[in-house]
């Protein structure tokens, strides 16, 4: 008869890298999930503050309206000659599409893999503030992917088939020297749709949203990422909140600006 402890010594000869696994590890492996929520989350707080700046030109004194329109435009032909038209937009359109689909998917799987792993007993944590935010990744994000259909429909889609179809979408003349150029009224679409105070109050719950989801989106790349040392964590989480507060204070001023009438 054998006894258990010779079957655990039979084990112990096998070199570990040879010892057959108890269970497979799930796929996508967990850390690859990590990764591409780390890599596509970057992108997104690149494009934020890319967007953001865009955005302020309405704060612009001398011409609002005619600096927001040229950004407007200048975004549509960015890589002109190298790229004909609007490709650049399209490759910079398609790369944050698919950021999204990966981030939310992983997303998705992380949070249920978490849950069944946490069974019936969930581990009792210090309930911090990251930890509370923490909990809520999952329903912040579908807000802010509700938030993005929305938008696009509301700034982008929205207005060229309005444009298309009923020709009441306002343009633009672009000057520079002899040549005039008709573009689409970026800055009069932004200002018709803050104008409606429940858009503009959805504007700016998401803003306060998407300084949340982004704070502790920071904080988990740098920790997944190995900063665990206490003055470097406290160094990324200080960053963390002063990123999320430049996007929420800089965003959600422009729907109130245009309510309080301060831009028009
Ligand atoms: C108050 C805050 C915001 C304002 C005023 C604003 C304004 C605009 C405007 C005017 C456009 C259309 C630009 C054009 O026609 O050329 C636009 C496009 C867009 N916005 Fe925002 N935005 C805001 C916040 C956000 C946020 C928080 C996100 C992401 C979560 C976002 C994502 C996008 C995207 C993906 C596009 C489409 C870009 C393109 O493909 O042309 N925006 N935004």
């Amino acid at each position: 008869m054998s006894s258990g402890i010779q079957e655990r010594s039979d084990v112990d000869q096998i070199p570990v890298a040879k010892r057959p696994a108890t269970s497979p590890p799930p796929r996508p492996q967990t850390w690859l999930l990590k990764v591409i929520m780390a890599a596509t989350g970057s992108v997104f707080i690149m494009f934020l503050l890319f967007h953001l700046a865009g955005n302020l030109k309405v704060y612009l004194p001398d011409d609002p309206q005619g600096h927001f329109n040229e950004y407007a435009h200048w975004l549509r032909g960015l890589l002109n000659p190298l790229l004909p038209g609007s490709t650049f937009l399209w490759i910079f359109r398609g790369t944050l599409v698919a950021c999204l689909i990966l981030h939310v998917y992983s997303g998705l799987t992380l949070w249920i893999r978490a849950h069944r792993l946490r069974g019936r007993h969930p581990r009792k944590v210090h309930a911090t503030k990251h930890h509370l935010i923490g909990r809520t990744m999952l329903w912040s994000g579908l807000i802010i992917l509700t938030f993005i259909v929305f938008h696009l429909l509301d700034l982008t889609i929205g207005r060229v088939v309005e444009s298309k179809q009923f020709s009441t979408a306002p343009t633009y003349t672009l000057t520079h020297g002899a040549t005039t150029t008709e573009v689409t009224d970026a800055y009069a679409n932004l200002i018709h749709s803050f104008e409606r105070w429940p858009v503009a109050a959805f504007y700016v719950l998401v803003m306060v949203v998407i300084a949340f989801h982004l704070s502790h989106g920071i904080w988990s790349i740098a920790n997944d990422f190995g900063a665990t040392a206490h003055r470097v964590r406290s160094l990324i989480l200080l960053l963390a909140d002063i990123v999320a507060l430049v996007v929420v204070i800089g965003n959600a001023s422009i729907p109130l600006a245009v309510l309080a009438g301060v831009i028009a």
